[in-house]
Formats: structure tokens, C-alpha cells, sequence
């Protein structure tokens, strides 16, 4: 993977180069919102490996002591760029250490909320800034020493140096985050590094985005190539897809394959809403009985999961040479792309330098598509956070409903039916989440839900039904708010919301008797029940 995009080239770049703190991908997020286009890459690469000159360097925190034997340290070519360079907590450390001042491990390490006092009233990193300031801490070392050309611009009650400058080279260093929230006036300071000192433009908006990057996909592909994309009904693909179709029309062969795991009307509404209002060229792969089919017997989850992404490949490269042969045979251009719906946290986390606390994310993703036909990548949001690709997406006037859907798995709904997935199972689980997430919507919580699902047990407990008794299955309501599905926490419906629920799923789903609620947090739990 290239660690630089083309992007960078088109508009004035922060470098954010990260030494592993878990805070990094969020000073990212601060300057995009300031409309400054950033790229983040890992401390170890080389100035040498980057091809575009950036605006300005940030260097992020870290898990490590800058003196320790195995620390990260910044390639020596970059201190030769003359831009404008910012060190945030172990950056400033960086700096320091580098640059002949001293770190030395805090008395007590300094964690939370603290106040500091901004002394140099010149500075222009604090420029518009309070003099007493609340910052958010969290660092086991800190500066003994200045180096020399750099003065004190800040401090508190237990640190003399908590900022430096030195303005000659246009270097600054911080030992709190802007970056997080419990920083409340960080946005301003990063705002005044990346729009006041390094005088980077605030163009980067999806308005504008679109324009450039439809010329960029224009540019890739050239006039004749033909592009193949799966195509899901999510709010990525879907964009991915308008983009594409914007860039070269019919061009671009948007696949969905109906894996028979879909939820209720699924298959039907996404081709009506990409073929219809989004006026893209798609075919829908009938592929239900061939993965039910295979689905039959199966109760381990992994297994499951294999089955799905292996038969998927199948039939998407299957339809993927009928187009091809298709075009070739109208005298059209050759196949020779493929696009796919990558987010920048997915370049990120493939590319961050990963410090002794890196998390461990286990990944979910198909891989493998189209190995034989040797395409190339096509990766339209490859630079934008969830919350740009959603901002893309009303630009591009999609549906509000597409736009804030919740996240669904490649498994669909074959891992939320525990033990086998039989068409009847299929059937009562798509009902059961049909109207949970009906009357989640109807009660004005979606939103505010960050995944919700109905979950269909395995097992089988005792009801009554008039005067009979019933022995019925179980459906386990999920719902989670969450930043990044790394953690969740369940989410606390209102009583009269649950109680609908339940009754509507009791009474309209045949096969059902209970209905419960998850209550579990992940971790220990996970978001999905398999
Ligand atoms: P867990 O269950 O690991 O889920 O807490 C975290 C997020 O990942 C989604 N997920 C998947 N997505 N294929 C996918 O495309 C999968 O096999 C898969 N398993 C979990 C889950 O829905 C949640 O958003």
C-alpha cells in the first residue's frame, strides 16, 4: 500500500506522523473539521518515501519514553523542511530530546484535567487564547530542560515547560492534547497552527471534494477501462458507487449479489434506490438458494462466515466475467479496475505505527476478490472519515435514511441466527428485526443507536397462548452506542419503547414467544451475538 494518496498532492496537506498514541487518528479528525485536508502516517516513514510537500508536520503522542532503547524517533531529513512543526505531548518530547533539551520521567504521572498559564502573551500558537487554560494530560515524562533557541510558553503548578516555541524555526511543542474534547479550546490552538502558522487553506469540502475527485477517478481510469464494484445497499458502497457513476457512467458495473441473508425487502429497496434514484448500472446476482444451500447444517459461526465470503467471491467473479465478456463482446473497453468502499480508518489502522497498547481489532473483511483477474484498486473514499463519507453523501443528495444506516455485517443475518440458518429461520429473524428496527425509528431512537439487530436464539422455552401451551424460540433485541465498535455500550430504551417491541414481535412473529434484551457491554461481550 502506498503510504501517500494523490489527494495530498491536490490540496495543502498537514503530515500528521504518528508514534502510536491512541489519540492520533483524532487530531485528524480536529484539523479535517477545520476544512484542512491532513494525511496521517507512521513515525518510521522516511521524508524521502513521501511525494508531496506538506504544509505543515504534527508529530503525535506515544506509549513510549523518548530514552527508551527501542523509542520511535522521527526521520532527521524531515528538521531540514522548512515548515512549520507541532509536538504533541511525546512529539514535544521528540523535539526536546533531538534538539539537546531534557526529558525526564514525572514525579507522579500526570493524568486528566489541569489548568495551565499561558506566560509568552506573543506567542502565536496561543494566539486568542485565555491565559488560563484547561487542557487534558496523560504523560509519565516530561521537559527538565529547553533546548536551545526555544523558550517557555506555558506552564503549570508541576511543570515549568508544559509549551515552548521556538518561532526562528517555526517549532512548537505541547505536553497536553488539543486533540481530544476535555481540551475544550483545542480546536482553536490546532486552528491556529494549521491555518495561522502554517497558512494551509480550509478548502477541504465535500462539495469541493466530489469535483476533484471525480475528475481524479477520470484521470485513473482513462476514457475506455471498465470498473466492477459489489455493491450492498451500505452507506459506503452506495457512495462509492454514485461517485464511480458520476465519473464514468455506465462505465462502472455496480454488482449486489443476494446472499438469501439480506434483511427483510433488502435485496429489492437497494436495487430501487441505486437503480432508480441513484441511476447507477447494476446487476443483482440471485444467488439465495446456492448460499442457503451451502449454509445447511452449518451451526459453527466461523464456518459460517467462511461459507459466506467464500461463496461471494464465487459468485461475484462469476457475474464480474459475464459483464466482461459482455463489454468485450459490444467492443468496449476492458475490465481493469475494481472499486472498493475503504475508509481512511481502515488505511489508518493498516498503516499507524503500532506502539506496545496497539489495539487489537480482529478483521472482518473479504479479502481475495478477483486475485485471477488481476485488477487494480479503485478506493474513492479512501481518504474520508465515516463522518465526511456521510457529509458526502448529503452533498450528493442521498436519502437521509441511506446516509445514517446503521453498520451490517458481510455475514448478514446468517450470524444473527444462532446454530443453523434454514430459509425458516432466515424468515423469522428478518421479520422480528423488521419490526424492531421499525419501532425504533418510529420512537425517534435511531440515530441515536449506533447498531441495533434482533438476534434469533436456538432455544426453546415454555408459553402460554390462549389456553395453550406453546414451546417457542427466543429473539435477543441488540442495541449499542458506540465511536468506534471497539467498545459499546448497550443502549437504555425507554420502558414504553422495549414493551412495543416485545408485544408487536410476540404477536406478529409466528414461532416466537420471548423476547429479551442484551445487557451486556463489549468488551466482555462482542456487538454480535456469533
Ligand atoms: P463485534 O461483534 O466484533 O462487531 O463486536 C463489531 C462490528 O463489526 C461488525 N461485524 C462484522 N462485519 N463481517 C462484517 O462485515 C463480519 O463477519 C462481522 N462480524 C462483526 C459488527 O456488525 C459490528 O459493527
Amino acid at each position: 500500500m502506498s503510504p501517500t494518496t494523490e489527494v495530498s498532492q491536490i490540496y495543502d496537506t498537514i503530515l500528521i506522523l504518528d508514534f502510536g498514541s491512541q489519540y492520533t487518528h483524532l487530531i485528524a479528525r480536529r484539523i479535517r473539521e477545520l476544512g484542512v485536508y491532513c494525511e496521517l502516517l507512521a513515525c518510521t516513514t522516511k521524508l524521502s518515501e513521501i511525494k508531496f510537500k506538506p504544509k505543515g508536520l504534527i508529530l503525535s503522542g506515544s506509549p513510549y519514553s523518548v530514552y527508551d532503547h527501542d523509542a520511535p524517533h522521527m526521520d532527521p531529513a524531515y528538521w531540514s523542511l522548512d515548515i512549520p512543526k507541532l509536538g504533541i505531548c511525546y512529539g514535544l518530547q521528540e523535539i526536546a530530546h533531538t534538539r539537546g533539551g531534557q526529558v525526564l520521567p514525572c514525579d507522579k504521572r500526570e493524568y486528566g484535567h489541569a489548568e495551565i498559564s499561558v506566560q509568552a502573551s506573543d506567542s502565536k500558537l496561543f494566539a486568542g487564547l485565555p491565559a488560563k487554560l484547561k487542557v487534558w494530560m496523560s504523560h509519565g515524562d516530561q521537559l527538565a530542560k529547553v533546548p536551545s533557541g526555544f523558550r517557555a510558553v506555558a506552564n503549570t503548578s508541576t511543570s515549568p515547560f508544559t509549551a515552548i516555541d521556538c518561532e526562528a524555526e517555526r517549532i512548537y511543542g505541547i505536553q497536553f492534547h488539543p486533540e481530544v474534547t476535555h481540551t475544550p479550546l483545542g480546536s482553536q490552538l490546532l486552528k491556529n497552527f494549521v491555518i495561522g502558522i502554517c497558512n494551509a487553506s480550509s478548502n477541504w469540502t465535500m462539495s469541493d471534494f466530489i469535483e476533484k475527485e471525480i475528475q481524479r477517478i477520470r484521470n485513473i481510469v482513462g476514457p475506455t477501462a471498465q470498473v466492477v464494484g459489489a455493491v450492498s445497499g451500505g452507506v459506503d458502497s452506495t457512495i462509492a458507487a454514485k461517485l464511480m457513476s458520476m465519473a464514468i457512467g455506465d462505465r462502472f458495473h455496480a454488482i449486489l449479489v443476494d446472499n438469501g441473508v439480506m434483511r427483510l425487502n433488502e435485496c429489492q429497496d437497494t436495487k430501487m434506490i441505486l437503480e432508480e434514484k441513484l441511476k447507477i448500472n447494476l446487476t443483482v446476482a440471485q444467488a439465495s438458494d446456492l448460499f442457503l444451500g451451502r449454509l445447511k447444517g452449518i451451526t459453527d459461526p466461523e464456518s459460517k462466515r467462511k461459507i459466506i465470503g467464500n461463496t461471494f467471491i464465487e459468485v461475484f467473479e462469476s457475474e464480474a466475467h459475464r459483464i466482461e465478456q459482455e463489454v468485450e463482446h459490444q467492443g468496449k473497453g476492458k475490465i481493469e479496475f475494481l472499486l472498493q468502499g475503504t475508509l481512511y480508518p481502515d488505511v489508518i489502522e493498516s498503516i499507524s505505527f503500532k506502539g506496545p497498547s496497539a489495539t487489537i481489532k480482529t478483521h472482518h473483511n473479504v479479502g481475495g476478490l478477483l486475485d485471477d483477474m488481476k485488477l487494480k484498486l479503485i478506493e474513492p473514499l479512501r481518504e474520508l472519515f465515516k463522518d465526511e463519507v456521510r457529509a458526502l453523501g448529503k452533498v450528493l443528495e442521498i436519502d437521509d435514511e441511506l446516509v445514517w444506516r446503521h453498520p451490517f455485517p458481510g455475514p448478514g443475518i446468517a450470524i444473527r441466527i444462532l446454530g443453523e440458518v434454514t430459509p425458516s429461520q432466515v424468515a423469522i429473524a428478518r421479520q422480528a428485526d423488521y419490526i424492531y428496527i421499525d419501532e425504533i425509528k418510529k420512537a425517534g431512537l435511531y440515530r441515536k443507536i449506533s447498531q441495533a439487530y434482533a438476534a434469533l436464539l436456538p432455544v426453546r422455552s415454555v408459553g402460554v397462548m390462549g389456553d395453550k401451551r406453546t414451546y417457542e424460540q427466543v429473539i435477543a433485541l441488540r442495541a449499542v452506542e458506540t465511536r468506534d465498535f471497539m467498545t459499546a455500550d448497550w443502549f437504555e430504551f425507554p420502558y414504553d419503547v422495549l414493551k412495543r417491541i416485545s408485544s408487536r414481535i410476540i404477536n406478529e412473529v409466528q414461532g416466537v414467544n420471548r423476547v429479551v434484551y442484551d445487557v451486556s457491554s463489549k468488551p466482555p461481550a462482542t456487538i454480535e451475538w456469533e
